[in-house]
């Protein structure tokens, strides 16, 4: 049983910064050599790099804390599939944004998230290419380390202006790696209905804008951060978005699987009425930064 949950950030980030290192020798390598290894599908990326530092992670865990439980994405994908269970669980994420990592779009990130009775207990969110370390451990706030300030700072960054109506929003929102027409369609109509000025939605009002960032984690940073509004996501595994879930509801934000519940449980505490094992599993996401009462579209 893990005693001391701070020392367990600690090591979370130093483990985050030398797997940044390596992601970011990787882009070098790929983007000099053009060298793009292995591919799941022709959308869904997996590199080397993707295996290397999955393997580099989980062995200095299993160096340190060799009774922990690891989940991966890679070791996932190669039939290694622990079952969430009371253990203390490392489920992480090597690169998330392997996409945008392969085409030189500086936003990809390590995901280290860390699991305590079945609840994601501490987060840790290392972009290498803009040297930004978003961390949280329950209970302890969210924070931020970025270059130019000394000390971390405290998520949400900026006093958010409360939003009075969806239409004033910026949204996180994805294509995904499925991309069935059927699937891409109905996206793409959500994000019509969003972005258009249809007057069936907010009223003729239009949100202010999409932004589709290409990582997970990376979007629950930017809601905790206060830079986007709220992100929704169908797909997603839970690397993708177990240490993005402390950092976001740390920071005061709403994480939940489905809007019907996110609507009904706003006034309540979520943390206490979340299955975990169906948010982690579930694989349907909404964060929303903490808004005003009268946004209720
Ligand atoms: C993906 C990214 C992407 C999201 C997908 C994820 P990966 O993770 O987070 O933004 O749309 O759902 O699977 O494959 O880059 O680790």
């Amino acid at each position: 049983t893990p005693k001391d949950f701070s020392d367990l950030l600690e090591f979370s980030k130093s483990l985050a910064k030398s797997a940044g290192e390596v992601i970011r020798s990787g882009s070098k390598a790929i983007l000099q050599d053009g060298a793009v290894d292995e591919k799941k599908n022709s959308v869904d990326l997996v590199t080397e790099w993707d295996v290397k530092v999955e393997n580099l992670v989980k062995g200095e865990i299993s160096k340190t804390y060799p009774d922990f439980k690891f989940i991966g994405e890679e070791s996932y994908s190669s039939g290694d599939r622990p079952t969430l269970s009371d253990d203390p669980t490392f489920c992480v994420d090597p690169i998330d944004g392997t996409t945008n990592f392969v085409h030189g779009f500086p936003f990809a990130c390590i995901s280290i998230g860390f699991i305590y009775k079945r609840q994601p207990t501490i987060g840790v969110i290392y972009n290498p290419f803009l040297d930004q370390l978003y961390y949280a451990l329950k209970g302890h706030g969210a924070f931020l380390e970025v270059p130019g300030y000394s000390n971390p700072l405290r998520l949400p960054i900026s006093k958010a202006r409360p939003l009075e109506s969806l239409s004033q929003a910026l949204l996180g929102v994805e294509w995904g790696s499925d991309r069935r027409a059927s699937v891409i369609q109905k996206k793409a109509n959500s994000f019509v209905r969003l972005a258009g000025d249809s007057k069936e939605v907010l009223g003729g009002k239009m949100v202010h804008s999409l932004r589709s960032m290409g990582s997970a984690a990376l979007n629950y940073s930017t809601v905790a951060q206060g830079g986007l509004d709220s992100y929704w996501e169908i797909g997603c595994w839970p690397w993708d978005v177990c240490a993005g879930i402390v950092i976001a509801l740390e920071a005061g934000c709403y994480v939940t699987g489905s809007k019907q519940y996110f609507l009904a449980h706003r006034d309540e505490e979520p943390l206490d009425l979340v299955d975990w094992d169906e948010l982690l599993w579930g694989r349907k996401y909404i964060v929303i930064r903490a808004i005003a009462d009268t946004a209720t579209e």
